[in-house]
């Protein structure tokens, strides 16, 4: 019986990967290549709320043509790993936050808030049937994709009255494919991520969408992302939070109600916090890191998410000047958060925040 009073329909995959694939596949995952062989998925609908929560054999999704996701991107989705422990124990990284995250990215998209208990519940629901497909290997994990979109067929503008909440899974090693290497980041000028008043906060598909063409020039340039600006003001990366990293150890970081309030940021930052650095969060402008790079004041920077964990920014590249951080300072301290991060993650050092959930 579910803690939402819902009762769940679990239909097993009769034709699940065979060990020997799935332990190929989980050798040398990627990220976001490879699926589990089972997904969840709820209805909601304005009348029933949400209901009909089941465990399925992974599969296409059958959409009416004129399901309103497809036309207006009416979704959002959010992004959590679960990580395997020595004695085999499968958990969660402050999933709470992530529930609390979904519910404020559906109000912004005029979608209906999943309850925190029912997304904790997707999560166990998938590992109890796919625990197999959480990798033992270091630093490996197993990625949820939860996402939820409009799926009513009807093409005029206004909040869909139907729903579906999904989540799928994804075995996942390093984000990018060099490993923990310093990243590059190009200045994007030109195209802006979100402005004031946007879904900049939202985790929504649409801002993904337009960080797509300033994501290829990046690549074009030798970048592996893209640092967006609110006019002179740093905001983020297409897919992950900004801190800069200053020579007496301070860490800086953007304050802005048009980027995702991230959950690997927060949690460096209260990392940061027990050692006695000091964490500002305000407006930072663009400026104010290339007086502080010439200077010597800020020493470097480095980019956190979820998928990305805590990756060193070896260089940002504008137009019209760049900016290279070569001393060991804030690459040591990065690394150094990243590892404790996932010492608490992986079990391996004591959870003293109690941010772990058993799965
Ligand atoms: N910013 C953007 C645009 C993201 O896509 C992500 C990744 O989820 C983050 C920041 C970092 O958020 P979190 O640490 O919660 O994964
Ligand atoms: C995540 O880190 O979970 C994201 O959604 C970001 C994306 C670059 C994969």
């Amino acid at each position: 019986p579910s803690p939402a009073g819902l009762i769940w329909r679990v239909t097993r995959n009769e034709e699940p990967r065979s060990d020997a694939e799935r332990e190929t596949i989980l050798q040398n995952p990627g990220f976001g290549q490879y699926f589990t062989d089972h997904m969840v998925d709820l209805c909601w609908s304005e009348k029933g709320g949400w209901h009909r929560p089941r465990v399925s054999p992974y599969g296409p999704i059958e959409l009416d043509p004129a399901a309103a996701v497809l036309h207006y991107s009416q979704e959002i989705f959010e992004g959590l790993k679960a990580y395997r422990h020595a004695d085999g124990s499968v958990w969660t990284f402050r999933p709470d936050r992530n529930a609390a995250r979904l519910q404020r990215s559906a109000a912004r998209l005029a979608l209906p808030p999943l309850p925190t208990e029912l997304f904790i519940e997707s999560l166990k629901q998938l590992v109890a049937v796919d625990s197999s497909w959480v990798p033992s290997n270091p630093e490996e994990s197993l990625y949820f994709r939860p996402f939820m979109f409009a799926k009513e067929a009807f093409l005029g503008v206004r909040a869909a009255k139907k729903v579906a909440y999904y989540l799928i899974a994804s075995p996942a090693g390093a984000y990018f494919p060099g490993g923990v290497q310093p990243v590059n980041i190009w200045l994007s000028r030109e195209y802006a991520r979100a402005g004031h008043g946007g879904t900049g906060a939202a985790k929504t598909g649409g801002n993904y969408a337009s960080s797509l063409l300033p994501q290829e020039e990046a690549y074009k340039k030798g970048c592996q992302q893209v640092l967006f600006l609110d006019g002179d003001y740093i905001e983020e990366l297409g897919g992950m939070n900004l801190v800069l990293v200053t020579r007496d150890g301070r860490l800086l970081t953007p304050a802005s109600d048009s980027i995702l309030e991230g959950i690997t940021l927060a949690s460096i930052l209260e990392l940061a916090k027990d050692r006695g650095l000091t964490v500002e969060q305000r407006k930072l402008s663009i400026q104010e890191w290339r007086d502080g790079a010439a200077s010597g004041e800020i020493v470097g920077a480095f980019a956190c998410g979820t998928a990305a964990v805590v990756v060193p920014i070896g260089k940002l590249l504008a137009d019209d000047f760049e900016i290279v951080h070569e001393g060991p300072e804030a690459t040591e301290l990065a690394m150094s958060l990243r590892e404790e991060l996932t010492d608490i993650q992986y079990g391996r050092r004591e959870d003293t925040h109690g941010w772990l959930v058993r799965l």
